[in-house]
């Protein structure tokens, strides 16, 4: 069977603090994975920066929105502290310390552009402009749950690839793939199990198939079968290891 590409989720995120640089190190440290799904948010003086939620409340010891904030006023906060004691000192990283990280450790990264609930004005090209300036646009690929950003994002920047995040069933998803001019579609594994045609579907179409969050062994088994293209993991270590028996 082919071995997917291997994708940890927010990093290491299963043991280590969630987009913190210590899961991202620790992803490299501790397994074979080839790369990183991590999700970016802008500041208020409009910084790129990682993190998954729109608030701050879960994964730090502030409060509020990140778009409320300034990058100094995020960079004060612990990130690390809410998952345990032990992980006190972690800091946000921005999207060029973690591309930086990437060029680095050699490393693919699936960042997801967290702008479904706000448009974030501008981000698509604060992204573009980051990825290029390092030329790293074979490096990296794009996905989100916002449809026209994706759009947007591929006409300004045909280079990198792009992704349509995918997680409820659609009708004539087909028809609906006829509008998109995406390279890829990274859809929950639910909908695969649940709807096996769509696997041929998609692959018809040339759409490479990233699918999340993939955590316990079976379902890695059965999305290896299936034939998806990369696996997005909180458990880049056990996905190594199921792939490594497989996979050829
Ligand atoms: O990109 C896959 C997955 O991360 C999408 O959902 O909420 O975990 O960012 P979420
Ligand atoms: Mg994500």
């Amino acid at each position: 069977m082919k071995r997917p590409l291997i994708l940890a989720h927010r990093g290491f995120s299963e043991q280590y603090p969630e987009n913190s640089p210590l899961a991202f190190q620790m992803t490299v440290d501790r397994t074979e994975a080839d790369g990183f799904e991590s999700d970016v948010h802008m500041t208020r003086d409009g910084v790129p920066v990682i993190i998954h939620d729109d608030t701050v409340d879960r994964t730090t010891n502030g409060t509020g929105f990140v778009r409320d904030h300034t990058y100094q006023e995020l960079l004060e906060l612990d990130i690390g502290v809410w998952k345990s004691p032990a992980f006190a000192g972690q800091h946000i990283w921005t999207l060029d310390q973690l591309l930086d990280f990437c060029r680095e450790t050699d490393r693919l990264l699936n960042l997801e552009l967290k702008n479904d609930f706000f448009f974030y004005e501008g981000l698509e090209q604060r992204v573009i402009d980051a990825v290029t300036s390092r030329q790293m646009q074979e490096q990296v690929f794009v996905s989100s749950f916002n449809h026209l950003s994706m759009q947007r994002f591929k006409t300004l920047c045909p280079e990198i690839r792009t992704g349509l995040l995918y997680d409820k069933p659609l009708l004539h998803m087909d028809r609906y793939l006829d509008g998109s001019n995406a390279d890829c579609i990274h859809p929950r594994y639910r909908l695969l199990q649940n709807l096996p045609e769509l696997t041929d579907l998609f692959h018809e179409r040339g759409m490479e198939i990233h699918t999340w969050t993939v955590n316990e062994e079976a379902d890695m088994r059965d999305m290896i079968a299936r034939g998806a293209d990369g696996i997005i993991t909180n458990r880049p270590d056990r996905l190594c290891r199921v792939a490594e028996g497989l996979c050829c």
